[in-house]
């Protein structure tokens, strides 16, 4: 074990079908605990994919280390090196395509994503958001629910639409929110269940994928 190891614990119970790997590529902007928690599913054979590329758009981030750790490809795409979102969404589908990927991962990825990602991988890029949505999308949703004082929220993984954080959800795990209650630790428990659901969420979609008309 590395790390925090209580954070990043692989989903146990996820069924392996009779499928080659679905190829993932997975973009993110900080630390890269999920895209951690994938990784460890794939690795103990609870989760049937294989991770073929990281993005990044910022250097230094520990996810580049996770990644490497496990021989991953990473590229670095710095959103300010493109004058539109649209032009940096045409050198992530660039990449991803070169590298075969079939479904995009948004693990963390903190940038606004355009209609070129989506029309290239349809119904292919989801995204994990750290809410119950339809609640409290946008940046800052651990404190914008400590603001609201609701008792639960939680963590959504959905299909990505072009609306920020929006599109048909896949998997939610409901987290309750405790008196004493910072960002900090509320964040740590959220992203316990981020790291279940985000695998199964793949699980769910390979399934889908080799069994499009169910
Ligand atoms: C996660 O909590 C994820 O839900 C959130 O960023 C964090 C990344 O953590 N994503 C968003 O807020 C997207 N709107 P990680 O880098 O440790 O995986």
């Amino acid at each position: 074990m590395t790390d925090t190891p209580s954070l990043i614990s692989p989903t146990p119970t996820l069924s392996n079908k009779d499928r080659p790997p679905l190829i993932l590529g997975v973009m993110a902007s900080g630390s890269g605990s999920n895209f951690e928690a994938v990784a460890r599913s794939i690795e103990c054979g609870s989760l049937n994919a294989k991770i073929a590329v990281l993005i990044h758009n910022k250097a230094g981030i520990k996810a580049i280390d996770r990644a490497q750790q496990r021989g991953i490809p990473t590229v670095f795409l710095d959103h300010r090196n493109y004058p539109t979102r649209e032009e940096l969404d045409r050198s992530i589908v660039a990449t991803f395509q070169a590298h075969q990927v079939e479904c995009v991962v948004m693990a963390g990825w903190m940038r606004v994503i355009t209609q070129v990602l989506i029309d290239a991988f349809v119904d292919r890029v989801i995204n994990i958001h750290p809410s119950l949505l339809p609640s409290f999308p946008g940046i800052h949703s651990i404190d914008q629910a400590l603001a609201a004082r609701v008792k639960i929220t939680g963590c959504t993984v959905h299909l990505v639409s072009l609306e920020v954080d929006s599109g048909p959800i896949l998997v939610q795990s409901a987290v309750p929110v405790l008196p004493d209650d910072t960002a900090e630790t509320l964040h740590a428990r959220v992203q316990i269940q981020e790291h279940f659901i985000l695998p199964q969420a793949i699980d769910l979609l390979a399934d889908r994928n080799s069994h499009p008309e169910g």
